[in-house]
């Protein structure tokens, strides 16, 4: 490139720069420069056709479009290429041995069932069942007691109980840790489903050669006085998926072992699961001081 085209490129660049340069705001500021540094230099990278422009321009419009009360594209958009999971490293950072943040994912819903110990989350979602146990901590191995522990999954089919638009509540509820820090539960077995893919995110994946499916996972949610909140995933060892998950969400210290009990095998609560196969997992909670 000659010296006068790139003289032209970089002094545009300085010229949006001195625009923001009042910006009284100073975290506005350095976003909005930030955010002009980066772009111009992706545009200049990649050599931006006014074509290609065209379409990003479009793609944006149809991810707007797409969006409304029930669907946050955006959000999507921002999950695929990995921004979300980003922006929750940079604000997890880590703690000791604090357990990891991932994802909340567009599933999360306010004023879930209380369960006690012990209870059964299901609420007749299909799926193997799951008895899922452990412990809350801080980072001294104090344990947390009182804690509230919110779960959320999808059922057998791929499916939360929000996307089958009858006002059923399936597979999510929530307790509070006992007065040892511990808590067991009942859900059912992971299993893994794409994102929503009829979209243009969707679109996006299938042009890039990208899969929608994510993991295996049970969603949490950890909250306890004087504690960091916690918004994390447990995922499954040995699911092909792991390194593959379509929102970067798995993390090595959330893969657990679901350990399979053949049916016939006595439930640690003398539950009667009527014959059928189910599995465990242990999950012990780690939670790092609130900032
Ligand atoms: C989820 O795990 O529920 C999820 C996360 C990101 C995008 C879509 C779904
Ligand atoms: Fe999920």
């Amino acid at each position: 490139m000659s010296t006068e085209q790139d003289d032209r490129e970089q002094q545009l660049v300085e010229r949006v720069l001195a625009s923001f340069a009042n910006t009284p705001d100073p975290r506005l500021k350095e976003i909005v420069q930030a955010l002009t540094r980066h772009l111009h230099a992706f545009v200049r990278e990649v050599r931006l056709t006014e074509t290609e422009w065209q379409r990003a321009i479009g793609f944006l419009t149809a991810t707007g479009h797409a969006t409304d009360d029930r669907r946050q594209e955006f959000i999507l958009l921002s999950d695929v290429f990995g921004v979300s999971m980003q922006t929750i490293t940079v604000n997890n950072e880590a703690y000791q041995n604090a357990t990891e943040a991932t994802v909340v994912g567009p599933f999360f819903v306010e004023g879930s069932p209380r369960i006690e110990h012990g209870g059964d989350l299901s609420f007749g979602a299909s799926g193997r069942p799951c008895w899922v146990e452990g412990s809350v901590t801080d980072t001294t191995g104090k344990p947390v007691p009182g804690a509230r522990i919110e779960v959320w999954e999808a059922d057998e089919d791929g499916f939360y109980d929000v996307q089958y638009g009858d006002d059923r509540t399936a597979a999510r509820g929530h307790l509070f840790s006992d007065d040892d820090g511990r808590y067991r539960f009942w859900a059912i077995e992971p299993t893994p489903y794409p994102i929503p893919h009829d979209g243009p995110v969707g679109d996006l994946l299938t042009a890039t050669g990208r899969s929608p499916l994510r993991a295996s996972h049970l969603h949490f949610m950890v909250e306890a006085p004087g504690l960091r909140r916690l918004v994390t995933h447990i995922f499954v060892r040995g699911d092909a998926l792991l390194d593959h998950d379509s929102v970067f969400g798995v993390r090595d210290s959330l893969v657990k072992d679901f350990e399979p009990q053949p049916a016939g095998t006595l439930a640690p609560d003398g539950r009667d699961l009527a014959g059928s196969a189910w599995s465990r997992v242990r999950f012990d909670i780690v939670l790092a001081p609130a900032r």
